[in-house]
């Protein structure tokens, strides 16, 4: 039966790294939300499904200089791999850009000048691995060294894959950086937060949890993140790095840019931006503050927390509306295991699609597998 009224719906999948190609894991998802966004418009639904390649970050740029040419020089050539991939599966995106855009650089300014206006960023000096000899700052991941506990070499910042212990990076022992090699010095910078922790944040979270916003499983885990009533766990959230950073600088600083994950959710903005300003549909009818419209986000397991918690609250406290719902997935495992390059079960889009094989039985594969829980699923 066709509704009276059609519903009007915007729907995202997450923005996948312009570091790596699209894989049969990623597929997942992008099959999932086209399969729902189908459906949506053949009930006779508005529906816009946006996405766009998630382009800022430590790896990005580190990547490019290895290739000799510059971070826009590798996202651009990455967004048309990502964008074959996808037409390859016919993942029917109503507009698919990328976080490296104006639309999304005005709207990340815009979000971080109102929570500053409303008193949830702070600043704080903060110790931190740096790498003498290529004079950066060093993410965790760009840390190895000797696992504290079981001695094994040669293992990552933040967990040994070993014995399965996490750590910080200052625990590792005769650590080095991955980048150069050098023995890492800690050294002090100022680093902005957005005050999760705040009561007004806390308050909003518990309460938009209950809202029937998450899938139960994904509802437990928002509680232990949490805490138990009067005993708020939430704790606040870097959102800068320094200089050298491929990203968006923050305003009113010359070293300082946003992380990542500050202006990777607003792309959603951005991509669907760009989308109305070509279209002549209204912003705001999807991201004002009580906007009668719909609003989901298709993500994987892993990625909750900044979905869940980071991106909700900086709607709420910028004046926009908050998501409708969030559906969380599980990973693709194959042969019931992690995919591994070693093991030839890392299968990218571009490889299943050069062997003939009918794209079309991939999701018809995942279709039949795929439910509303967060269970990972295998290809087998
Ligand atoms: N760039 C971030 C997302 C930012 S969203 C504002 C990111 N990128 S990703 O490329 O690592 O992953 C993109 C999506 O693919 C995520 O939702 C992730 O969970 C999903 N998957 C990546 N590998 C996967 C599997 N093996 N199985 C199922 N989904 C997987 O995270
Ligand atoms: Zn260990």
């Amino acid at each position: 039966m066709t509704p009276l009224l059609p519903r009007k719906i915007l729907v995202t999948s997450a923005l996948p790294y312009a570091n790596g190609a699209i894989h049969l894991g990623h597929l997942v998802e992008y099959i999932q939300t086209d399969i729902w966004v189908r459906f949506q418009k053949m009930r006779g639904h508005v529906c816009h499904y946006v996405c766009a390649d998630d382009t800022h970050g430590t790896p990005i740029m580190l990547r490019a200089e290895k290739e000799g040419i510059t971070p826009e020089r590798l996202i651009a050539r990455v967004h048309g791999e990502h964008l074959r991939d996808f037409a390859g599966f016919h993942v029917a995106f109503d507009n698919y850009h990328s976080t490296n855009a104006e639309e999304n650089r005005i709207h990340a300014e815009a979000i971080y000048e109102k929570l500053k206006s409303v008193g949830l960023i702070e600043t704080r000096t903060i110790e931190q691995f740096y790498d003498p000899v290529k004079a950066m700052f060093l993410p965790d991941r760009f840390i190895k060294g000797e696992c504290p506990k079981c001695g094994a070499k040669d293992q990552y910042g933040d967990a040994c894959e070993v014995c399965g212990s996490v750590y910080a990076p200052t625990d590792l022992k005769n650590p080095y950086s991955a980048v150069s090699g050098a023995q890492p010095e800690l050294r002090d910078s100022e680093h902005f937060f957005f005050k999760l922790s705040d009561p007004r944040c806390e308050t909003f979270l518990r309460e938009w949890t209950r809202g029937g916003t998450l899938q139960q499983e994904a509802a437990n885990k928002m509680q232990e993140w949490l805490g138990e009533q009067g005993d708020n766990k939430l704790s606040n959230w870097d959102i800068s790095r320094d200089a050298p950073y491929f990203g968006f600088k923050i305003p009113g600083t010359t070293d300082k840019f946003f992380y990542v994950w500050l202006d990777a959710p607003v792309g959603y903005m951005g991509s669907f931006q760009n989308l109305a300003d070509r279209l002549g549909l209204d912003f705001g009818d999807y991201w004002q503050q009580g906007a009668g419209t719909e609003l989901y986000h298709f993500i994987g397991k892993d990625i909750l927390s900044f979905h869940a918690l980071f991106w909700p609250a900086m709607l709420k406290f910028s004046g926009h509306r908050t998501p409708t719902g969030i559906f969380a997935h599980g990973f693709l495992t194959v042969d019931g295991a992690k995919m591994s390059k070693s093991r030839g079960t890392f299968i990218t889009a571009e490889s299943y699609l050069a062997t003939g094989l009918n794209p079309e039985w991939l999701p018809y594969y995942f279709a039949a597998k795929l439910n509303g829980s967060m269970e990972d699923i295998d290809l087998n």
